[in-house]
């Protein structure tokens, strides 16, 4: 174990684990969004089935990573996958990232970023991106410190906000 925690594969038939990662997706929308807005957008439920469709290969390719430290605390997750642009180019995609705020600014999410990009580097994916709110100073901070940048906008048709793609090329 390094710095007091590991990374591990959620466990797909762990109902515990599956709804602490949705609880938790809410919670990153109601961080970024506020709470209205992020509780509105979707349904426990929705988030629930969400974290499990991308444990399902007939869905996607993807993975969801678990920060775990002492005593087993999950203290933030990944949700990464494969997805493609409309040229068809494949690109890694960070679905969402969150660690708990008692444990921030102590690189987990770095280590997170990192176990990411290398899942992504060894399905021989040449870019690692992802999606969040342009006021989102954490994550563009997070991802500008490692090297990516903003590559695109657009604003989201639901809520009007205005969103980046922060992405990096791979080697
Ligand atoms: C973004 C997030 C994952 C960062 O996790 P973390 O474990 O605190 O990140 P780290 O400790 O690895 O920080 C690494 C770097 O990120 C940047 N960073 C982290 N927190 C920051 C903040 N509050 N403001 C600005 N930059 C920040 C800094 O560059 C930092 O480097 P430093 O410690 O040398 O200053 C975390 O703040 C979070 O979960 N935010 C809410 C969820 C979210 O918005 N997820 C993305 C949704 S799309």
């Amino acid at each position: 174990m390094d710095d007091g925690f590991r990374i591990r594969d959620i466990d797909p038939a762990s109902e515990t684990e599956v709804d602490l990662v949705a609880r938790r997706m809410r919670q990153t929308l109601v961080e970024v969004e506020g709470e209205e807005t992020g509780t509105a957008l979707y349904t426990m439920q929705w988030l629930r089935d969400r974290v499990r469709w991308h444990l399902d290969p007939a869905n996607t390719t993807g993975r969801v990573f678990l920060a775990v430290g002492p005593g087993g605390r999950v203290l933030g997750h990944a949700i990464v996958r494969i997805e493609a642009d409309d040229s068809g180019r494949r690109f890694g995609l960070f679905s969402t990232l969150f660690v708990d705020p008692a444990s921030r600014k102590q690189a987990v999410g770095t280590r997170l970023l990192r176990h990411g990009e290398g899942w992504m580097a060894s399905h021989a994916l040449p870019e690692a991106a992802t999606w969040t709110s342009s006021t989102n100073a954490k994550l563009i901070g997070l991802c500008g410190k490692h090297g990516y940048a903003i590559t695109a906008r657009h604003v989201h048709e639901v809520t009007g906000t205005v969103m980046v793609r922060l992405a990096k090329p791979l080697e």
